[in-house]
């Protein structure tokens, strides 16, 4: 018997749930629509992921660049959030899901950063599926906040020039101790990863899913599933020799 190179089941999906927008404006309703029935697919994702197995689920709600848009959507998007940790959290850790939040955080108002560090204690035990939240997250900004936290550590001399490893970068990072991404997902069609784990998915295999976010199902995530299965994962080697 060969090993087989491909995965069958990856250890951590990563989401880029796109195309909210679009799925609203397709049924003639305001964008505000499609983000509000996007939790429905965000709960639906959730429970899939864990009759699934994955050990490891990470979402992507809210980027650095989405502070751009009308403050209508962005208070919206906001609130959804707020009103997605109140009511569901509870259920969530009922479930034995252990929430942990990525981004930016200092710039945030006081209740929210309590309410978002008030999850993540609730749940630290728990070991069913690790939920990682990307929210107020930029995959550059996330580098350059390990940057300075680093470049601290040598000017301080707790931290030689010459022991900065891989490492010593990775564990400096929003998702230190989280193991890379081995699949990533984005819906809505667009083909890009915009600002997201840039570093974590250097070997992710990508899977770009036509439909719209609000549309996600267990059977579309399947899908994906399937797709990565089938994919031959070298890591810069060559193909496993079958016999
Ligand atoms: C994803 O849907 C949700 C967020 C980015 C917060 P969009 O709002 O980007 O929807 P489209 O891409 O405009 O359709
Ligand atoms: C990426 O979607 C961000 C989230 C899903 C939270 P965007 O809709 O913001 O990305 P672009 O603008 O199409 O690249
Ligand atoms: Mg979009």
């Amino acid at each position: 018997m060969t090993k087989k190179s491909s995965a069958a089941a990856p250890r951590h999906v990563a989401i880029i749930m796109d195309g909210n927008g679009r799925w609203a404006a397709a049924r003639g309703l305001p964008r505000s629509a499609g983000h509000k029935t996007g939790i429905d697919a965000l709960r639906r994702s959730v429970k899939a992921a864990s009759d699934f197995g994955i050990e490891y689920l990470t979402i992507y709600s809210f980027s650095t660049e989405n502070w751009s848009r009308p403050k209508t959507e962005v208070t919206f998007l906001l609130e959804l959030l707020r009103r997605f940790i109140r009511q569901d959290v509870a259920e969530l850790h009922a479930s034995g899901v252990q929430i942990k939040i990525i981004g930016a955080r200092d710039d945030l108002e006081a209740s929210m950063i309590a309410m978002l560090d008030d999850a993540e204690k609730l749940t630290a035990a728990n070991s069913k599926l690790k939920l990682v939240v990307a929210f107020n997250y930029g995959s550059r900004q996330e580098i350059l906040r390990a940057t300075q936290a680093i470049a601290n550590s040598v000017k301080s001399g707790a931290l030689n020039v010459s022991d900065i490893t891989l490492e010593t970068i990775a564990g400096a990072l929003d998702t230190s101790g989280i193991p890379d991404p081995d699949l990533l997902i984005r819906t809505g069609g667009e083909q890009r990863i915009s600002n997201f784990l840039l570093w974590q998915c250097a070997y992710a295999e990508f899977v770009f899913v036509p439909e719209f976010w609000p549309d996600f199902d267990a059977a579309i995530f399947r899908r994906a599933l399937d797709e990565y299965a089938a994919r031959d994962r070298r890591f810069g080697g060559v193909k496993a020799q079958t016999a």
